[in-house]
């Protein structure tokens, strides 16, 4: 696809991410078979697709939250610190958590929101997440389930934007630019 200054290849199909999809909620629903209930929560923006797709294959009761954190720094590349810009709604304290991201970059972002959520007394506490990009790891981070492994290159669609565009692609493609 074409794009201003930009075009975007397919890495990922729909077909491929909801085939992976089905296999994560799965293996996410016999991890947490005993729950009374589990809470999913999804980092906003870029998970939110994600996170549909997959709490429609976990047959658990679930209960959906999520929180938004807030990188500083320049668009295209992800710094260390990070802040709270939406809160969880609903409470964590001894209850099973399952927190849903949609890349593990550096690992930064998930290392501090784990810091916090751990803070709060959750029963358990895992990570699902979609794409990881393990060339690119600062701080060891390693999510309990993971979608696909890519390569360190910027992607964009299923959620995850370049510059809050193309989050509303079926696919995930490459950023390749054109100048
Ligand atoms: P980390 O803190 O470096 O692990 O960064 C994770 C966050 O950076 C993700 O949740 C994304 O929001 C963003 N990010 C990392 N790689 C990409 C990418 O290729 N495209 C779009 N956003 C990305």
């Amino acid at each position: 696809m074409s794009k201003s200054g930009y075009v975007i290849e397919e890495i990922l199909s729909a077909n491929a991410i909801a085939a992976r999809v089905a296999v994560l909620a799965r293996n996410i629903t016999d991890h947490f078979r005993d729950t009374e209930k589990l809470v999913v929560i999804g980092l906003l923006r870029g998970s939110f697709v994600f996170v549909a797709d997959l709490v429609r294959g976990i047959d658990l009761a679930v209960e959906v939250d999520f929180l938004e954190v807030s990188s500083y720094g320049a668009a295209m590349e992800s710094s260390r610190e990070v802040r709270i810009l939406k809160d969880l709604s609903g409470e964590i304290k001894g209850r099973d958590v399952l927190v849903v991201e949609d890349i593990v970059d550096t690992g930064h972002t998930l290392h501090h929101v784990l810091d916090m959520l751990q803070t709060r007394g959750p029963k358990r506490l895992e990570i699902c997440a979609l794409l990881d990009k393990p060339s690119r790891r600062e701080v060891e981070i390693r999510a309990t389930w993971t979608g696909f492994e890519i390569p360190d290159k910027f992607v964009v669609g299923y959620g995850v934007d370049y510059a809050q565009r193309d989050r509303n692609l079926p696919y995930i493609g490459t950023v390749r630019f054109t100048g």
